[in-house]
Parts: C-alpha cells; structure tokens; sequence
C-alpha cells in the first residue's frame, strides 16, 4: 500500500485530494496546522498530525517515522491580492515551508513530490496561458509559486527527486474556506449572503476568470503519481470557459435563491483577464469531468447551507499598509 503525506489535508482542495487518496488504497498521512483548515475536513481514514511545514524538526521527524512514497504540497496561505502587504509571511509560508518539504523527500528518497503552483504564476500574460510561455508574476504570491516550481527542477537534476506540477486556478466547491475574506471569491460572496450582506465585488465587477469545480481537478492530482509521461512536467488545472465576477454573483444569487445585491468596492491591483489552456493536462490524464458552473455552485451552495455562515477573521501582522485596498485598511491590524 502506497504510504502518502497530504500537506494542508484539512484544507479545501488537500482533503478532497487526501480522500481521493484513500479511495485510491493508499495510506495518508495529512499535515497540516489548521491556519486555514479545519479538522472536520480531514477524510476519517486519514491519520492528522497538527502543524507546520515550517516546523523543521518536526517535517524531519514525520519523514524519518513513515517511509512516505509520494508527498502532495498542497499547504500554503493561497491570499494572492494580500500576499502584496504580507511578503515576509507569504515566502516563510509558501516558499521556505515547501523547501523543508523539498529538503525531506530528497533526503528520505521520496518517489515523486506533487505540488500545486497556480495561475498566478503567469501574471498579466495574454489568456490563454499556457505552460510554454514564460512566467512573469505581478504578486508575491505568484513569485513563491514559481520559486517552488524551480527548486523542484533543480533538486530533480541535483538529486533525482521526481514531481509533477500542476496550475490550478479559482477552484470552488464543498468544504472550501467561506470565511477568508481575502480570497476565494465563491466563497466570500456564499458567505456574504448567508450572513445577509450584499456581496463584495472590487471594482466594476468585469474582470474575468474561469472558475473550477472541485470535483473536476482534485482526482487528477490524485491520480498525478501513476502517469509516469506526467513526471517532471507541469499542467495548467481547470476550466477554460470564463465568466465576469459580476455574471458569477448573478449565478450564486439565483442558486441560493436570494436576490443579487453587489456593493461595489475600490478596485484593487489585479490581474483583469486570467484563464488558462488545459490541453496538456487533457492529453496526459485524459478530458476528465468538466462541471458547468451553475450545477457546481449550486452543490457548493447546497453544502454551505447546511453548514451556515462563518465569521470572517482578520489578517494578523500586515507587514505594508501602504495602497491597501481601503475595504481591507479598516479591519486590518499591523505589525512593524
Ligand atoms: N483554491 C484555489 O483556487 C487554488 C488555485 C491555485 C492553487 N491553489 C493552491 O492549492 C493549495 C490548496 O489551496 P486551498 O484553496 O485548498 O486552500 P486552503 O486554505 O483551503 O488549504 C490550505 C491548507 O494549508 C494549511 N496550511 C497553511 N499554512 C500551513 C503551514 N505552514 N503548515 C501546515 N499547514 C498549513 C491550512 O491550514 C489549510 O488547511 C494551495 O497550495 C494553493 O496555493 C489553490
């Protein structure tokens, strides 16, 4: 039985990767310091261990106490537009935790380490982005991202170590943090509702993305291990028929069944058009499932309601508040 580490297994996109795992017969071991998670997410089959990539001594530790074939990375803090106002964090976070990651599986001789990059690493480049372009990203986020990306290129000619890399962009779905209010916008505008509020669009509202159901990506990176052309590349991950933020609140409304009301905020720093071509991904792992949107939300609403409205939180220890989008400067709390 294949034995596989899931960091940020209590997460979103990690518990359903956690759960396909266990559906695929492997043993799992999810990691994660439920910053972002909750433990009710972390499929029952599924041994926990609470904390951090950046705990040292303790990654060591669980790599020296279970001879992990595969590793799945997918524990990060995933607030792009933040990420701007929180560099120090997002790199010890997203950049040195994966390094501890990267370290352990070369060391312990791991057979291939999954990791979710994202979209972001390609900016403002012309959409379609494909993974043949250059990457050139607008935010810190992006950069830890595609750092992450080349530190495993390179511990693969240095030392051997197997990965796959996979792109995702805008995933929604059951389980899915509704109660950051500085990313997943699905989920934001889910919980504005169920709490009463108008939904929260930056700027006009005409930016657009192509939003992904779960269900349609979680199993392939799943399954990433088992396709040995998959090794060493890296795959865009989603859908690739985009809609406005506005027709996506339109779409969240009417599933609900309340009515659509949008405060419009200032309009941040953001990249305006952002979808990608999924083709490589459809001819290594196959056209998989492709979700319509409404019917995904609509799953997703059917959850969230069930589950009901969270309180949202606030970032601790903002490192920049200059250009701050101002909706963010009011509740926010800041440290030197
Ligand atoms: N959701 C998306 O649309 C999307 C798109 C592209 C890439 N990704 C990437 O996919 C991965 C999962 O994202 P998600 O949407 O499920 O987010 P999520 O916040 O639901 O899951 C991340 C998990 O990581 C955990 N975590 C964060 N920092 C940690 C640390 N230092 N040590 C241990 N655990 C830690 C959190 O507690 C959380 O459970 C991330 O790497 C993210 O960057 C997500």
């Amino acid at each position: 039985m294949p034995v596989s580490l899931v960091t940020g297994g209590a997460g979103f996109i990690g518990s359903h990767v956690a759960a396909n795992l266990v559906e695929d017969g492997h043993q799992v071991v999810v990691l994660d310091d439920l910053s972002g998670g909750y433990l009710e997410n972390v499929p029952r089959q599924a041994a926990f261990v609470q904390g951090s990539i950046l705990d040292q001594l303790l990654v060591d530790k669980l790599f020296s106490d279970n001879s992990f074939d595969f590793v799945y990375h997918l524990a990060a803090y995933a607030a792009e537009g933040l990420s701007h106002f929180i560099k120090r964090f997002n790199y010890q976070n997203n950049l040195i935790g994966s390094i501890n990651l990267i370290n352990a599986s070369v060391n312990h001789g791991v057979k291939c380490f999954v990791f979710t990059s994202s979209i972001a690493v390609y900016g403002a480049l012309q959409p379609p982005m494909r993974e043949d372009m250059t990457p050139i990203p607008e935010d810190p986020y992006g950069i830890a991202k595609l750092a992450v990306e080349q530190e495993l290129r390179v511990s693969h000619e240095m030392f051997g170590l197997e990965f796959v890399v996979f792109r995702p962009h805008n995933v929604y779905g059951e389980r899915q943090n509704i109660a950051d209010r500085y990313r997943n916008v699905v989920g934001i505008l889910m919980n504005q509702l169920l709490k009463g509020e108008p939904m929260s669009i930056f700027g006009d509202g005409n930016q657009q993305r192509a939003f992904t159901y779960i269900g349609d990506v979680a199993p392939v990176i799943a399954a990433a291990v088992r396709y040995p052309e998959a090794r060493g590349q890296i795959f865009n991950l989603g859908a690739d028929v985009s809609y406005t933020v506005n027709e996506l609140a339109r779409i969240v409304a009417d599933v609900m069944g309340l009515e659509c009301r949008v405060r419009h905020l200032e309009a941040r720093n953001e990249v305006k058009v952002a979808f990608s071509d999924g083709s490589k991904a459809a001819r290594v792992f196959g056209k998989g499932q492709t979700t319509a949107l409404k019917e995904g939300i609509l799953r997703m609403a059917e959850w969230a309601m069930v589950h009901g409205a969270r309180e949202s939180c606030v970032f601790q220890n903002v490192e920049i508040v200059k250009n701050l989008p101002p909706s963010w400067a009011s509740v926010i709390s800041r440290v030197g």
